[in-house]
């Protein structure tokens, strides 16, 4: 009787595509009800990505590098030893994400080499049953996490390259094959499904960002039905794209979009060098103001970056990346007007630079990386009265002209911006343009030789 009133349940929380239409949304939620599902993450912005397993020990890529066969399998598993957590400190975690101006923050629940950092009672690959330090990790960091009144995210490889009934081990290793040994499989869904309903039903996680469904097909995973599955148990939960395109939002992972991405809500993640765990030997550091360019990127054309962070396997977060943190913290407080709640800004051809638009789109946002040559900001295709320029974070009230406007035509002429040096920010600096109501472009193609 139960599994018949949970069959019914599922079956009307089960996305479209079980009737046949979108697969994107679950069934019966209009639009207008998903943006009210997706407003916080809509308004979010940054977020913060933390990598934090038994590859720390080593710094080596994150079950990567057993895979592709870097290292023997057996001696990647031997950093369970090393995994100590000695000096974890949630708090400090949370406090450090609440402080760079992170509204989220999404962690490896697990990662592709199996090893959970939850108490999962469905196997003893977990840093509560493995590794040195001997218990579960995440129920601590779910806990500070709201406590800062963060919301919570859950990173969940559904591959899982060490599990006996997963068919890849390695790039080189196969156990089986699905279409050969379809109960085998269904064990490997069983396994996934009760690790999942234990994450969905004890931590009620905002997000779940899940991760590795290239290896099969969206049928094979039964994507579907993790998907109505998860909003059975929180019909609010955020799912990401990664569970063969039944999620909610899009994932670039590392190249920042050059064109402003079609799907209406996207997240980049990007690391702040060049690997996702912590790996000392990885030098390859971003500049921090290469990293806020990235995310005023991502702010412009309507996105958020997930910015990756990777603890030692003590817990601590090596020095440099707390820098970053902090530095964001700083220039996120000072611009906080500019940044969440904003929308996506100008077509390209308006600005040599980055743009978003308030809410209403009456205010108008624009970024500076640097110095503006002259001293001068040009903005071109507004149609509307410009009633005052600011500095977001300091407001002084800045000086401009509209040059090239005729009366016996409809251009709307070039905006003139002074900007003194003294108003710059060390790293980006943001200017508020009020208008005289909600934006109007006017981009004239072809219209100045037949106005002449
Ligand atoms: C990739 C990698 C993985 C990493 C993830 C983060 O899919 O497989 O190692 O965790 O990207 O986006």
């Amino acid at each position: 009787m139960r599994h018949t009133i949970l069959a019914l349940l599922l079956s009307l929380a089960a996305p479209c595509t079980m009737r046949g239409q979108s697969h994107l949304a679950p069934c019966q939620e209009t639009p207008e009800q998903k943006a009210q599902r997706m407003e916080w993450f809509d308004h979010a912005k940054l977020g913060i990505f933390i990598h934090w397993g038994i590859y720390a020990v080593n710094g080596i890529s994150e079950s990567w590098s057993f895979y592709n066969n870097y290292i023997p399998y057996e001696d990647y598993m031997n950093q369970c030893r090393g995994f100590t957590a000695s000096a974890y400190n949630p708090q400090q975690w949370a406090a450090l994400i609440k402080q760079s101006g992170a509204q989220y923050a999404v962690i490896t629940t697990k990662h592709h080499d199996g090893v959970s950092l939850w108490d999962t009672k469905v196997s003893k690959l977990s840093t509560r049953h493995a590794t040195a330090a001997r218990r579960d990790v995440l129920t601590p960091f779910a806990k500070a996490i709201r406590e800062q009144g963060l919301k919570l995210g859950f990173y969940y490889s559904l591959l899982d390259w060490s599990h006996p009934d997963y068919p890849n081990h390695t790039k080189t290793t196969i156990r089986y094959h699905i279409k050969d040994d379809s109960a085998r499989w269904q064990r490997f869904l069983s396994f996934n499904n009760a690790q999942l309903s234990e994450l969905s039903t004890t931590y009620h996680p905002d997000l779940f960002w899940f991760d590795g469904d290239w290896e099969q097909t969206a049928a094979d995973w039964h994507a579907s039905e993790i998907v109505a599955r998860l909003r059975h148990d929180n019909s609010k939960v955020v799912i990401n794209s990664r569970i063969q395109g039944y999620g909610d939002y899009a994932t670039p992972e590392q190249g920042i979009p050059i064109l402003r991405p079609q799907a209406r809500y996207w997240e980049l993640c990007a690391t702040m060098n060049d690997s996702w765990g912590y790996q000392p030997l990885d030098n390859n550091i971003k500049p921090t103001h290469m990293l806020l360019r990235t995310f005023v990127d991502c702010l412009s054309k309507g996105g958020n970056l997930l910015l990756g962070i990777g603890p030692r396997a003590d817990g601590t977060i090596p020095q440099w990346q707390q820098d970053v943190l902090k530095e964001f913290g700083r220039w996120t407080s000072k611009h906080h007007e500019a940044i969440y709640h904003t929308q996506a800004g100008l077509p390209a051809e308006c600005f040599q630079g980055y743009t978003t638009l308030s809410p209403d789109s009456t205010t108008l946002y624009l970024y500076l990386p640097s110095p503006p040559g002259h001293g001068l900001v040009e903005v071109k295709g507004i149609a509307n009265t410009v009633h005052r320029v600011w500095v977001v974070g300091n407001g002084h009230i800045l000086s401009h002209k509209v040059y090239n406007k005729n009366f016996w035509n409809a251009h709307p002429g070039n905006i003139y911006i002074s900007v003194p040096t003294s108003v710059l920010d060390p790293q980006i600096t943001v200017l508020a343009l009020l208008l005289d109501g909600p934006l109007r472009l006017d981009l004239g193609t072809g219209r100045p030789i037949t106005a002449n």
